[in-house]
């Protein structure tokens, strides 16, 4: 095998790490995680996961209304977190382990007691009041337009001391950015300088394809098919077609002044390349494929998320990479997830037999692999009960689903009290699993047969093979249904990926005469010699199978 090359970035060849910080590791007792937490956990991901790089959840201060993404202080650290000093000596830590550190970057909105809004909302003659989108009432007092919000009501909140609206795509909390203001637009590049200055790698944009709307403020026409446009059910904000408030063509120059940015740091220090990583839910590829920029000059990757959907079947996750693969301009380069903070988890979702299916996939396709804090463990959904709920989605819409806690909660590190993740005596800020003493890091570090195990060794197959890191993808059509099966090649080597997604034993069939050497099936049960004229694939099984490119024998349809 070889080693990946040098010439490709790191964000290319790395593994990046969803590390959701309140509940990755607290070591001040209080309940919740911070960030000399993670400074105890650094073995953890550099030398037992060997991720590369730390995408953090928002660590600014905050109007604690949502998460984090509320921001009312955009150049320093949550106390809850820790202090700019501490987050200087994480840095430090983690350069000196060559991992690198993402930061969320929030320019859609910020929060409502942000000083910017607070002197915005002061008067309508405040230098600052452009730095907000405000609209004037129509003349029956209602809001400017029928745009919602995505948590349920109308996307407007009316000012009664200035007498207008003010925008809002989320919470009332969080009013919306003007980035038409060019004092806006350079007050926010000036909080993107300072983390790079302080050495931030790379950003990952919250809400990328938001930030600017129809200036018209034209209505949104009705949505007569929300099962075509989105891939899980929004509520009534699935009632419309989103086409005038969000996803603006102007949002790309933006974009292209934001990476003109980036790129000047990088080209004053190139060996430091930094990364624009951004959150585009559009499903509609050739409309999210535009996020990279025409000449490439955007985001670096946009998320994809098709897979969230897609991973129900075989069909469907063939479906998604294909078309994504085909819409891909030459040298853009993907980046796929199984879930987020805002998702039900992975194996909530499909069950722990097809979650290491999903493990291997996302470990294995042509793009980065963003894994969530957890999902390596094979973390479930937790109940959380009515009185410890913090989400304000699911506060503003009970009970229908659409709250975020349950993927939220305490990372499970050992059978001991709170699963290790605070003192025995501290209260975390969300319930711990039930099954924290069975599914915990220590023990699935002792268990060879473990989601863990499976994680490590599939990272670890990665990094040590050109061809599962940056190859080739193709996929083969005649599989059986339920099957996924997928070449990765590079110039040395050829791996197969044989994924069963059914609950039956399967039969692949490819060309007769042809071997190959099994490395590491999800079961992690077996490896060895295989006959690939028919490779049996048992219920919920994935394979990873190397083919040396120089065997003239090996010849796949
Ligand atoms: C997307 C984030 O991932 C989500 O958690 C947040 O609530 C919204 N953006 C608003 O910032
Ligand atoms: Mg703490």
């Amino acid at each position: 095998m070889n080693q990946p090359q040098h010439a490709v970035p790191w964000w290319q060849s790395g593994v990046i790490y969803h590390l959701y910080v309140r509940s990755f590791k607290d070591s001040d007792g209080d309940g919740n995680g911070d960030l000399a937490g993670i400074l105890q956990q650094l073995d953890y991901l550099s030398e037992t996961l060997k991720v590369d790089a730390l995408w953090l959840s928002p660590v600014y201060p905050s109007g604690g209304i949502d998460a984090g993404y509320d921001v009312t202080d955009h150049t320093n650290l949550d106390p809850l977190f820790g202090d700019l000093s501490l987050f200087d000596r994480l840095l430090a830590e983690v350069h000196r382990r060559a991992l690198r550190v993402i930061l969320d970057f929030i320019p859609n909105h910020t929060s409502d007691r942000h000083p910017w809004f607070l002197a915005s909302r002061s008067s309508r003659e405040h230098p600052k009041r452009d730095w907000y989108v405000w609209a004037d009432a129509q003349e029956d007092g209602s809001a400017p337009n029928n745009w919602l919000s995505h948590w349920g009501g109308s996307a407007w909140e009316w000012d009664a001391h200035t007498r207008q609206y003010y925008l809002h795509t989320f919470h009332k909390a969080q009013p919306d950015l003007n980035w038409r203001c060019q004092a806006l637009k350079e007050a926010m590049f000036a909080v993107v300088s300072f983390w790079l200055d302080r050495g931030m790698d790379g950003l990952r944009i919250d809400s990328a394809h938001y930030i600017l709307k129809d200036p018209a403020l034209r209505d949104n026409p009705p949505n007569l098919y929300p099962e075509l446009t989105a891939y899980k059910p929004l509520g009534e904000y699935d009632s419309q077609l989103h086409l005038y408030d969000r996803d603006h063509a102007d949002t790309h120059g933006i974009y292209r002044d934001l990476r003109r940015l980036l790129d000047e740091y990088e080209r004053l220090d190139p060996h430091h390349p930094r990364l624009m990583l951004g959150e585009v839910s559009l499903f509609d590829w050739s409309q999210w494929v535009t996020y990279y920029g025409a000449a490439l000059d955007e985001l670096h990757m946009p998320f994809n998320f098709g897979l969230l959907g897609a991973i129900r079947t075989a069909r469907e996750v063939r479906q998604v990479v294909d078309a994504v693969e085909s819409i891909l301009p030459a040298g853009a380069w993907p980046c796929y997830v199984l879930g987020n903070h805002d998702e039900s988890r992975i194996a909530s979702r499909v069950g722990e037999a097809r979650a290491r299916i999903a493990m291997m996939l996302l470990l294995t396709l042509r793009g980065t692999p963003v894994v969530y804090y957890g999902d390596e463990i094979g973390m479930h959904d937790v109940h959380i009960p009515a009185s410890r709920i913090q989400d304000p989605w699911e506060l503003r819409v009970p009970g229908q689903g659409f709250g975020r806690d349950p993927e939220r909660t305490p990372m499970q590190w050992d059978k001991s009290t709170h699963a290790g993740f605070c003192q025995a005596n501290a209260l975390p800020w969300l319930p711990l699993a039930e099954d924290a003493k069975e599914c915990n890091v220590a023990s699935q570090l002792a268990d060879a047969s473990s989601m863990l195990t499976l994680t490590r060794s599939l990272i670890h197959l990665r990094h040590s093979s050109t061809a599962l890191t940056v190859g080739s993808y193709s996929s083969f059509s005649q599989v059986p249904e339920g099957c996924l099966v997928y070449e990765r090649s590079g110039p040395h080597e050829r791996w197969l990926i044989a994924l069963n997604f059914t609950n039956e034993e399967q039969f692949i069939r490819l060309a007769e005469g042809s071997h190959g050497y099994l490395v590491l099936s999800t079961h992690l049960d077996r490896q060895g010699a295989v006959d690939l004229s028919v490779l049996s694939l048992r219920a919920n099984e994935g394979c990873l199978i190397v083919m040396e490119i120089q065997d003239q024998r090996v010849h796949l349809s």
